[in-house]
């Protein structure tokens, strides 16, 4: 046999969006396509040889390996949900298709998993019973303020009690105001989610961009006698769009202040690095809870904060959806009592 259909073979296994492994009968992995590598965070060279409980490290490894349920019960096994933990130690949602192999003879060679990464798809159940939940509360309690002042209002103009049918009519303003603010925020975010938006990308000065953020939360910064510094070591300029990556900056010094105590320090920062720039914004706020880390970038989550700042829960989402416009990435590194760090790494040219 020419090494063609191998080849070709090879070609459809590594344009699979799914991870595709084989392994022997004694576990050890045989194979292991390009997007095996992409969500285990291993290289082939290193995966394949080693045992899969190794390298697909799974909270189902331990009691309900599916791999022990194909060999004791002689069936495939689909749709199991797990979670992997990558070699960065980020946990991944997957969802698990296992079944026994046989060569051409009926021989049984060993054993093929397809793993579908579900973290998106756990990101918007998520999301729904988030939004779900606005609704109920955030959404609903504005519009009960609005209907029971009106029902005062109603009566108070019988008796023409001039102060109080001017305190109803500005509670009224205020509930409409909150409303009008989460429906703007909301549509908003589902414009950013979309993906019916372009970016107008230009050559943007980076600094440029902070110091008028800076400028724009003064009052906040002075208010809270914040100490801020900003460390913006970058000579060219990065290619973006202005009013996005505004937005996304915004939305994170936004979050510094908001959750950093009084007379805190926020340090911002931005680096160069190969072929992206790193912008950093470190607090030392009361940190978040590592339960709720995973969270966070999620839309209308807000966590314990939810009863004690303002707030939809939406700052980060945008975020998190403006950056991976750019091609980038934000990540997050937190501990309780002592502060947050929030990193965004930018592609310095789109689609280098
Ligand atoms: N710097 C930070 N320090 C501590 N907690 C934070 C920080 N940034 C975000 N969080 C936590 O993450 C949650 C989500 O943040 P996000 O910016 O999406 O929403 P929000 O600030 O509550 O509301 P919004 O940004 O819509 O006004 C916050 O409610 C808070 O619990
Ligand atoms: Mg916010």
């Amino acid at each position: 046999m020419t090494d063609k259909p191998q080849h070709f073979r090879r070609y459809i296994l590594d344009s699979m969006p799914v991870a595709i492994v084989t392994m022997d009968f004694n576990f050890k992995i045989t194979s292991f396509n390009r997007k095996a590598e992409e969500m285990t965070g291993f290289p082939a060279s290193a995966a394949v040889g080693r045992l899969c409980s190794e390298i697909l490290r799974s909270n189902k490894c331990k009691n309900e390996c599916p791999l022990q349920t194909v060999r004791e019960y002689q069936e495939s096994a689909t749709g199991l949900e797990a979670e992997l933990t990558n070699h960065q130690g980020e946990t991944v949602p997957v969802r698990i298709g296992t079944t026994a192999i046989e060569d051409a003879d009926g021989n049984f060679i060993g054993y093929l998993e397809i793993i579908e990464d579900i973290s998106r798809f756990k990101e918007m159940e998520r999301e729904k019973e988030n939004f779900v939940s606005m609704v109920a509360h955030d959404m609903k309690s504005p519009m009960v303020i609005i209907g029971g002042f009106i029902k005062r209002l109603q009566k108070e103009l019988i008796f023409k009690d001039n102060d109080k049918i001017l305190k109803y009519l500005q509670t009224i303003d205020e509930a409409e105001h909150k409303l009008e603010s989460l429906i703007h925020e909301f549509l908003e975010h589902s414009r950013l989610e979309s993906n019916y938006f372009n970016l107008k990308l230009d050559d943007i000065d980076i600094a440029d961009i902070l110091k008028k953020i800076i400028e724009n939360h003064r009052q906040m910064i002075e208010e809270q006698k914040i100490d801020l510094q900003c460390d913006c070591q970058v000579q060219a300029p990065i290619n973006a769009d202005a009013v996005y990556l505004n937005r996304a900056l915004t939305n994170l010094l936004n979050n510094a202040l908001k959750y950093s105590p009084r007379k805190g320090k926020i340090i911002i920062s931005v680096r160069e690095a190969d072929h992206e720039i790193v912008i950093r914004f470190q607090d030392q706020g009361k940190g978040i809870d590592p339960k709720e880390l995973p969270y966070i970038f999620d839309a209308f989550y807000q966590g314990k904060s939810k009863n004690e700042k303002s707030g939809h829960g939406l700052g980060l989402a945008s975020v998190k959806s403006i950056v991976r416009q750019h091609g980038g990435r934000v990540t997050v590194e937190s501990t309780p009592g002592k502060g947050s760090v929030f990193t965004v790494r930018l592609p310095r040219k789109l689609n280098e």
